[in-house]
């Protein structure tokens, strides 16, 4: 009898035969297993909340904008924008997209790590750059949400963590992308922060009409980093076309993974709706030559589909839909008590985010149920399950 149709068997049994998954870079997770997005968040997107999106079938996260020229040049910039842990990225039972030839076998060219610290425990230095939170020795790696594969396709898969900057010249990208390679499994360049501050150092969305400086900076990181190492830009769309056009080509010809697109323009609010022809044309530009990832407006899974069907993206990026709701791409219409006892217990292992981490607690009290007992660790939130007791 397989240990699968054992009602006794208890769940170290059920886990124990699992294969070891698959590490796939962005571009290809994109390209063959259409993922689920977290978007780059200034303050929200933090280590805590990368972590629970990541319980909720969100396969790709980003880390908030850091400032390349800060990260690269002080310590006390890298300590601060950025910590991260062996467990943060999730891992899921994935089956290849329909079209896609590939299952995912891991030898893409792009499949390159380079120096991750578990690979050697000892005698790394990097910690002193950053904070990175190990588990317990004897704690196990994440688990898929369930210990059988969804259907005969179904591959395992772990999931992909990026970093975003914003940078105003080519050198201090590449020296951030070096810095932080050991951590993450690509970096992301910000050409779409709408700020006035932003755009007046020349960063974030200034750089949609900087097409050249843009093939620059991605060049450079390619350079350091080599092609095995993954690059991508994210753009806002330009109400002139033929600035998308130019931008998106330039970016090609320097060598970025993949590209990702926020359907609004720099002078649009986000209480705008999307423009999903905008991103359709953007996708279009690229001819799939790289992937593509769509993001703007995505509130529930019907947009989720819709962001797919009207633009031909791959992946489909949230922002503020995952703050309303982390586990929104499992297919909840709101937010989960579970999500935010996980949060809370999350939050309260690596460090709060105020006022994010504190407004959970209100909201757990203001409803009866005690977030203090039964509180499981960060160590024990390896598949997204409830940990909540009510009084
Ligand atoms: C609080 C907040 C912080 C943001 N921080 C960033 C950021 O650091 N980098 C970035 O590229 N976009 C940032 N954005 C923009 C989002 O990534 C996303 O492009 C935008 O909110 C549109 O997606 P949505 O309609 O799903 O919210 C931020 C948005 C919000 C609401």
């Amino acid at each position: 009898m397989s240990i699968h149709s054992d009602p006794d068997a208890s769940e170290s049994q059920l886990y124990s035969d699992l294969p070891a998954p698959l590490h796939l870079p962005p571009s290809e997770l994109l390209e063959h297993y259409e993922p689920n997005v977290l978007a780059p968040l200034v303050r929200c997107s933090k280590l805590p909340f990368r972590h629970l999106t990541s319980l909720y079938e969100t396969h790709i996260t980003h880390t908030p904008m850091m400032l390349a020229e800060e990260f690269s040049r002080a310590q006390i910039a890298r300590v601060s924008d950025f910590s991260t842990s062996s467990e943060e990225r999730g891992v899921y039972w994935m089956t290849p997209s329909s079209g896609s030839s590939s299952k995912g076998n891991g030898k893409g060219k792009e499949a390159v790590r380079v120096n991750h610290p578990d690979d050697d425990c000892s005698s790394h230095s990097a910690d002193e750059l950053i904070t990175y939170y190990r588990p317990p020795s004897n704690t196990k790696d994440r688990l898929p949400p369930s210990p059988t594969a969804p259907n005969r396709d179904s591959v395992l898969v772990r999931g992909n963590l990026i970093a975003q900057f914003a940078s105003p010249n080519a050198k201090s990208l590449a020296d951030a992308a070096e810095l932080i390679s050991p951590y993450v499994d690509g970096i992301d360049l910000n050409c779409g922060c709408p700020q006035r501050w932003a755009y007046n150092e020349g960063i974030g969305c200034a750089l949609l009409r900087k097409p050249e400086l843009v093939r620059d900076m991605v060049r450079g990181v390619r350079q350091r980093m080599g092609w095995g190492w993954s690059v991508s830009i994210k753009i806002r769309i330009d109400p002139d076309q033929k600035q998308t056009e130019t931008l998106i080509r330039n970016a090609l010809s320097a060598g970025i993974s993949y590209l990702s697109i926020h359907g609004r323009t720099r002078h649009q609010p986000s209480t705008d709706p999307v423009n999903l022809e905008g991103i359709k044309f953007a996708v279009e530009t690229v001819k799939g030559e790289v992937p593509c990832t769509g993001n703007g407006d995505i509130w529930s899974y019907e947009d989720v589909v819709t962001m797919r069907e009207k633009t031909g993206v791959k992946g489909v990026m949230a922002a503020r839909g995952l703050l309303a709701n982390p586990a929104l791409f499992c297919n909840y219409p709101s937010t989960p008590s579970h999500a935010v006892s996980q949060f809370i217990s999350l939050s309260t292992s690596y460090g709060l985010i105020f006022p994010f981490s504190t407004a959970a607690i209100d909201w757990l009290e203001s409803r009866g149920l005690d977030w203090r007992k039964d509180r499981s660790t960060i160590w024990d939130a390896r598949r997204g399950r409830g940990v909540l007791s009510t009084v």
